[in-house]
């Protein structure tokens, strides 16, 4: 093409904009207001619950769940064989409807045989890649959700510093999350570990260790020590931490922040299995390649004289393809590349992309957080779907690995 036929005409149209100075005081301004105006919309999204409210369930959903017909879930009500809580018909549609607590009685009555093996402990799952926006977070809560539906007792670990998961479960910006409610207290060592930290959620059976701006100083808190005692084991310190509550959850997830800090070294190390996200997309997978090949640099170069992590091993290690959007022609593509490069670490379920998550009434909510998936809510129902599939997947594989450290106990 000849340089005389180039079209400058988008340049001509872009609207001028002047430079104009801001000052730190500036900034903080700017900061101070965005916190009071994200406030008021979060509180407009929630409305007219400002706080989160958990859905309930119907009776098919929970037949569903403990694999059951609809048959014996009614002639379980009608003629009250197991004492089990009966819903209730609260709009008066005549649908019954069952809260969360309700739901999980039902779970234990019929699926005892899932439950946690007596004397084995919680299984840590890291949920991480250091892109950003990989839905590291949206993954961490909806699996937390779907082992919740399942009977499992589940604490998340917020060790973000942008507090995602925090909002993303109701918790306020403003005010902010306080310190003492983080991990900080620990990280500090004026806690001797994280029992302090759990509080409950608005989702009966996941608890939650919520973060703030101020995980930040972990990055900075971690090295210091470093320097001050050589023998300080910096990738440890979580795992130290929350070995107290490994007796008292089913499965503890972690949400890493989008880096490979000391805080995601830290999760890596503490967890017995790790899901990596992954939109299938040029760049994310690159990323997610990176990902992998720098902890493997990190554990060769830290870790290689750590005799106690030589025989460190993962229950499983699983890429999970989210965003996934089938009518793009790349999409296939990519996927290829990430089944050819990850093989049978790929898993058989994914998350499309859902045109819902982009609706304004879906910004602080998980497909799972609603309570009827008709009408403007019928968008969510596939999410759902798919992330009941991949919730199943992992509580098949957590019941593996307990059966496995069974088996190896008994030896
Ligand atoms: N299935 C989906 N379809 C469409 N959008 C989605 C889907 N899942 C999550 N999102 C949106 O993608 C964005 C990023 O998700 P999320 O915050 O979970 O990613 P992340 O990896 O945790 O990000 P960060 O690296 O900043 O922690 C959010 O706006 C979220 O609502
Ligand atoms: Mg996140």
């Amino acid at each position: 093409m000849s340089e005389d036929i180039i079209d400058l005409s988008i340049g001509a149209s872009v609207k001028k904009i002047k430079a104009i100075p801001k000052t730190l005081a500036d900034i903080s301004q700017i900061a101070k207001w965005s916190i009071a105006y994200f406030s008021s919309v979060r509180e407009q999204m929630l409305a007219p619950n400002p706080v989160k409210v958990a859905p309930t369930l119907t009776l098919s959903q929970i037949a569903k769940l403990c694999e059951i017909d609809k048959i014996k879930a009614n002639n379980t009500i009608n003629k009250n064989t197991l004492n089990l809580p009966s819903g209730s018909d609260a709009g008066g549609s005549n649908i019954r409807r069952f809260t969360l607590a309700e739901s999980a009685e039902w779970y234990e009555a019929f699926m005892p045989h899932r439950a946690r093996p007596k004397g084995l402990l919680a299984k840590l799952i890291c949920i991480g890649n250091f892109k950003g926006g990989v839905t590291k977070t949206t993954t961490t809560l909806t699996l937390a959700q779907g082992l919740a539906l399942r009977g499992r007792k589940v604490l998340v670990v917020d060790l973000d510093p942008q507090g995602s998961l925090s909002t993303l479960m109701g918790m306020s910006i403003n005010p902010p999350v306080p310190q003492e409610a983080t991990i900080m207290p620990f990280i500090y060592g004026d806690e001797e570990d994280l029992s302090y930290a759990p509080q409950p959620s608005y989702w009966h059976g996941i608890d939650l260790i919520p973060a703030c701006g101020l995980v930040a100083h972990t990055e900075f808190e971690i090295p210091s020590q470093l320097a001050h005692d050589q023998t300080f084991e910096f990738w440890n310190v979580l795992n130290k931490g929350i070995a107290p509550l490994r007796d008292k959850y089913d499965v503890i997830l972690l949400d890493t922040p989008p880096a490979l800090s000391f805080l995601t070294i830290n999760a890596l190390m503490a967890s017995d299995a790790i899901v990596i996200p992954v939109p299938p997309n040029g760049l994310d997978y690159a990323s997610s390649v990176q990902f992998l090949s720098l902890f493997a640099d990190f554990n060769k170069s830290f870790l290689k004289n750590v005799p106690s992590l030589k025989d460190k091993k993962y229950d499983f290690v699983n890429v999970l393809l989210t965003k996934v959007e089938n009518q793009k022609q790349a999409t296939t593509v990519v996927r290829d590349w990430i089944i050819g490069t990850y093989k049978d670490l790929v898993l058989p379920a994914e998350i499309s992309l859902s045109s819902g998550a982009s609706t304004s009434a879906a910004q602080f909510k998980t497909a799972y957080d609603f309570s009827t998936y008709s009408g403007v809510n019928k968008v969510y129902q596939r999410t759902r779907d798919e992330c009941e599939q991949f919730a199943s997947i992992i509580d098949d594989q957590l019941l593996d690995a307990w059966l496995n450290d069974g088996a190896k106990d008994g030896d």
